[in-house]
């Protein structure tokens, strides 16, 4: 089994005891040329941590946001139970304000709250210790749904085949394996030879900075292209499969990630390559009926503009800059969950 890439952890004081504890938090930002870490239990911390995509992909971010709440309740537990409650609620409405398009985010801040609401608990160090423990349940449970989304989408690959993926969904944006990356790593164990090739992803290159890292490491045979270099690998009969993530998936199957994911389904439905969108079930948001319910994130326009620290536009000029698009249904093969793999038009919500 594969050696887990640990983004985001949970690391306590002492051996004998999860409490008190810090977030360890790999610094994407700085992948592929350094590898370090960000300690902290801060909460202004944590969201920056968020904002800035040290700690990015979807269950990623709901990991991190699980246990940025962990924290606040940690540190108010030598007060009453009212006070940890109060650092709960306080700390989920803030660290909500983060990032608005993945919407695991929402859903490990509500589990968080309802967990910390619902207990019978009436000691303080206690209530705040149920807490770390609940995101260290997400995290783990993270880690297993996406070790069953890998085992269900290895079964589509045969050996020889390539795939190619857009942005980072693999272990550096959940607890380890990955969705997108999952099937290709499950496929590895199981003795088969797989090629991908990995858009680059403009304008933060999670493709070229995250995904050709992660999977070189694993030793995955891996080709990085730009971007606008998808249709002609397509036409040229390269690949066999497309592998995405998601960030929100909508009731009826339209499902957002990374901005030119989008693009890519149309190429993939033009070259008559299937499509898949691989996620776990926190993914769902069934209060989205469809992607136009779905908000979609714009970022700053220094990102495009003078990313990495270069002008490579000139100053004052106009930028739009979604960070996300949404997939529409009727371009997805199929979408793969913990659950197994299913035509888009009957995800259970
Ligand atoms: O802006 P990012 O890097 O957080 O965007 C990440 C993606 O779009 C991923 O594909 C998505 O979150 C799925 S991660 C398993």
């Amino acid at each position: 089994m594969m050696k887990h890439i640990r983004p985001i952890d949970w690391i306590p004081a002492q051996p004998d005891s999860i409490m008190p504890g810090t977030l360890h938090i790999l610094d994407q930002t700085l992948l592929p040329n350094e590898t370090r870490f960000v300690d902290t239990t801060d909460q202004a911390a944590i969201w920056n941590a968020i904002k800035i995509l040290q700690v990015r992909g979807a269950p990623a971010i709901g990991v991190a946001a699980a246990m940025g709440v962990a924290a606040a309740a940690q540190a108010a537990a030598g007060g009453r139970r009212d006070d940890v409650l109060a650092a709960v609620d306080f700390s989920a409405d803030y660290l909500a304000t983060s990032r608005p398009t993945a919407v695991n985010l929402f859903w490990a801040l509500e589990r968080m709250r309802r967990h910390a609401h619902a207990s019978t608990t009436t000691d303080a160090a206690e209530l705040a210790t149920e807490l770390v423990q609940e995101a260290i349940a997400i995290r783990d449970e993270d880690l297993a749904m996406c070790r069953t989304i890998g085992e269900h989408g290895a079964a589509l690959l045969t050996d020889g085949d390539t795939i190619l993926t857009h942005c980072n969904a693999g272990g550096l944006a959940t607890s380890g394996y990955g969705t997108a990356l999952a099937p290709i790593y499950v496929a590895q164990e199981q003795g088969k030879n797989l090629h991908v090739y990995a858009d680059e992803t403009r304008p933060l290159l999670q493709g070229a900075r995250l995904t050709a890292w992660e999977l070189m490491q694993a030793g995955i045979d891996v080709t990085l292209i730009c971007d606008n270099m998808a249709a002609q690998v397509m036409k040229e009969g390269r690949i066999d499969a497309v592998f995405v993530g998601a960030d929100r998936i909508a009731a009826n199957g339209d499902a957002a990630n990374k901005i030119g994911t989008y693009g890519v389904a149309l190429l993939a439905k033009a070259h008559a390559i299937p499509f898949y969108v691989l996620a776990p079930t926190s993914t769902i948001d069934p209060d989205a009926a469809t992607g136009d319910a779905i908000p979609i994130e714009e970022r700053g326009a220094e990102e495009i503009t003078e990313g990495f620290g270069r002008r490579t536009a000139p100053a004052g000029v106009k930028v739009y800059a979604p960070a996300f698009d949404v997939t529409p249904a009727e371009l997805i093969t199929a979408i793969i969950t913990e659950d197994g793999i299913c035509r888009p038009s009957t995800i259970h919500v």
